[in-house]
């Protein structure tokens, strides 16, 4: 017997048990958690949107080619190139010779694995609140009529220090910390090389991007558990979206991430030691709207569970971004306002399922 739409559990209620609860329970996923349509129909509709053409593939930047220090060649300006280019159309690229070994981006999501593998108890202890951000849990509540994601999260502030709450960070797997510490540095390095490739390939002062990120530029690491899904035709992992961060560092276990570009999804592919760099809206921002903060979202599965850890790099708290001057010209006209603490209003379009760039848009 269908049950009444208002006996069935709200929002809150949901969000207060896992995903992975529902999971070992065996439920079918509850009415909120449905965002697709199923059925014939709707699979052809959407197998059509998914891209199949193999030569249309999200670009492949080999970093320790555009931090070499040796004079300019033509193999670095090469690249540099490329990665305008990646930019501009895609929004995005998978980030190899960053410098961190494959042995640690593996250890970092095995110490992931554990940590979700471990018993609800154990997780409980880092929990958040419905409402709240950082800690162990799902997403805080969102809008009315907004699907919830088929995913458990552990949201972490890594960077400054001075913001990080440890009682939100796992003391089991024992070196877990000492690992995200660990990555928290690489990624500190890694953002530096990344924004001042950019401002390059950009002919643009090399350090504009990191004066516009602020020395203290956050960082926030989001560990992504997306559990099996028995009804993945009905059900997503993480709705479509774009970031409200400066851009984002992701490594993920196995496939499932999906990049927007025109009207197609292409699948990011797992390459063993690459990182996608993905844009997001205050680059995009920043940029003049050269480079594009594109949408994307995470299918779920039936087959394996996913690991995924998302780095978000923020400008400083209460500072204003733009567009760098050098972008304004004629034939591209200033698009964006400046903006301050822009992920703050990008948070409140998200939960009502819609982006937030239109508010800095001229
Ligand atoms: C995100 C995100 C992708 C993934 O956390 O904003 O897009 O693969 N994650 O988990
Ligand atoms: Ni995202």
């Amino acid at each position: 017997m269908a049950e009444a739409a208002d006996s069935l559990p709200p929002a809150e209620v949901l969000l207060s048990k896992r995903v992975q609860e529902l999971v070992i329970n065996q439920e079918e996923p509850p009415h909120l958690y449905i965002c697709r349509k199923s059925g014939e129909a709707a699979d052809e509709e959407q197998e059509e949107n998914v891209s199949s053409d193999p030569l249309s593939q999200i670009p492949v930047i080999d970093l320790s080619i555009l931090s070499a220090s040796s004079s300019p060649s033509s193999e670095h300006d090469g690249e540099l190139q490329k990665l305008r280019l990646a930019l501009s159309s895609w929004g995005c690229f998978l980030a190899t010779g960053h410098g961190i070994p494959s042995s640690f981006l593996d250890e970092i999501v095995r110490v992931a694995r554990e940590f979700f593998e471990q018993p609800m108890e154990e997780k409980r202890k880092l929990e958040k609140g419905v409402e709240e951000f950082e800690g162990y849990g799902g997403d805080p509540v969102p809008a009315k009529g907004q699907p919830l994601d088929w995913s458990d999260r552990l949201f972490l502030d890594v960077y400054p220090e001075d913001r990080r709450k440890l009682k939100f960070w796992p003391e089991n797997p024992p070196s877990f910390r000492d690992v995200l510490q660990e990555y928290t540095v690489k990624m500190r390095m890694m953002t530096e090389a990344i924004s001042k490739a950019m401002a390059k390939s950009l002919d643009l002062q090399e350090d504009c991007f990191l004066i516009q990120f602020g020395e203290k530029a956050p960082l926030q690491a989001r560990f992504n558990y997306y559990s099996k899904c028995p009804r993945p035709d009905l059900v997503l992992g993480l709705k479509p979206h774009a970031d409200g961060s400066g851009y984002t560092i992701i490594l993920q276990d196995v496939e499932g991430l999906q990049v927007l570009k025109g009207d197609k999804w292409f699948t990011v592919p797992t390459i063993s030691g690459a990182l996608l760099v993905l844009m997001a809206d205050q680059m995009e921002i920043m940029t003049n709207g050269v480079f594009k903060s594109p949408v994307h979202r995470v299918l779920s599965s039936s087959e394996r569970d996913r690991i995924s850890l998302a780095v978000f790099y923020t400008p400083e708290p209460n500072k204003e971004i733009g567009p760098e001057e050098a972008l304004i010209t004629e034939e591209r006209p200033k698009a964006y306002k400046t903006v301050k603490d822009y992920a703050d209003v990008h948070w409140d379009y998200y939960q009502q399922g819609s982006r937030a760039i239109h508010v800095a848009k001229v």
